[in-house]
């Protein structure tokens, strides 16, 4: 039975959504590092990260600690069935339940190789938008705004499907406690 919600977040837009879950789940949400002293290995989470060039922060620590019932990745792209489906894939995924949620982005608060890597590629897509089109169009001016100044596209509206499931699966598992007392 899932007892703790565990997040790891960079710039804070998954702890924001970390905690709007776990005010409406009444579970308690801890961050991956406060987790390794308060959580028993094997404990049952449901785990939430940043992503960062496709892949989850510390899927793979979070996986051999603990039993993942479920798996939220948080990023800037747009959600889509075929960008959910890259993540399941770039993560290994294909057994957990997984949803996506757009966070944001806040370059100042970036440091180190992160800071690097998300200006190499912010610069290269303004590169590639501005030889694309002299013009650029509203939808690459919001583009260059999320790399350059900041987004934050955290919204709780956006925990419905994540909502549905935590339903779901709170039958299903009261359903097998029944079957056991029998
Ligand atoms: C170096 C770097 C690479 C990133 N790569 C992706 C990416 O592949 N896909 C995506 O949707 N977002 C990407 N992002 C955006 C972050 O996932 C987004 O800012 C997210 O809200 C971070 O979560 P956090 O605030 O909890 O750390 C990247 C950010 C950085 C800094």
């Amino acid at each position: 039975m899932l007892k703790y919600i565990v997040y790891k977040t960079k710039t804070d837009f998954t702890k924001k959504y970390a905690e709007l879950l776990s005010a409406k789940f009444r579970l308690p949400c801890l961050s991956l590092d406060d987790a390794k002293d308060k959580i028993l290995p094997g404990e049952s989470i449901l785990y939430m990260a940043g992503i960062r060039a496709s892949k989850l922060y510390d899927i793979k620590k979070a996986k051999n600690r603990y039993n993942i019932e479920a798996v939220i990745g948080v990023g800037m792209n747009s959600p889509s069935e075929q960008y959910k489906l890259e993540i399941i894939e770039n993560n290994d995924l294909k057994q957990i339940p997984f949803f996506y949620l757009r966070g944001g982005t806040a370059p100042e608060k970036l440091q180190g190789f992160d800071k690097l890597l998300f200006n190499t590629i912010a610069n290269m897509t303004k590169k590639t938008k501005s030889k694309e089109n002299k013009n650029m169009s509203d939808e690459d001016k919001k583009l260059m705004d999320a790399f350059f100044k900041g987004v934050n596209y955290v919204d709780a509206d956006n925990l419905k499907p994540i909502i549905d499931w935590y339903s779901s699966y709170l039958i299903i598992q009261d359903m097998i406690g029944k079957k056991y007392k029998k």
